[in-house]
């Protein structure tokens, strides 16, 4: 039922805890399972340098939210805004269908923590203009 890297990113997780003085953190919820998960992003001079989690929630969700981390580590706020749950299950080598709603978990963190970025800073980010 659930991939090898899915199992992977499950038992191990990557970048797991929280970046003191972050420069952007989200934190969104799914409201039907209850799950939370929270994102903390270093910024620097517009590239993700470090990234953290910490999610209370399912196998997927946990499994998710550590492959995105992966993704957005070392990547631009462009490219970081242009990754999808798709993207994100398809990393893990797909997710059942009733857990597709864990990858979206982890799209938005990762939108939540940019707009936190931006609020912070007073910026505006193209394509987050209808996210919050
Ligand atoms: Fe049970 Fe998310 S509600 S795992
Ligand atoms: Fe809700 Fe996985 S079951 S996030």
């Amino acid at each position: 039922m659930y991939s090898e890297k899915v199992m992977d990113h499950f038992s191990n997780p990557r970048n797991v805890g929280e970046i003191q003085n972050a420069d952007g953190v989200g934190e969104v919820g799914n409201a039907k399972c209850g799950d939370i998960m929270k994102m903390y992003l270093k910024i620097d001079d517009g590239i993700i340098t470090d990234v953290k989690f910490k999610t209370f929630g399912c196998g997927s969700a946990i499994a998710s939210s550590s492959m995105a981390t992966e993704l957005v580590k070392g990547k631009t706020i462009d490219e970081a805004l242009g990754i999808t749950n798709k993207a994100v299950a398809e990393a893990l080598d797909g997710l059942p269908p009733v857990k597709m709603h864990c990858s979206v978990l982890a799209e938005q963190a990762i939108k939540s923590a940019l707009l936190d970025y931006s609020k912070k800073n007073g910026i505006q980010i193209k394509g987050l203009e209808n996210f919050d």
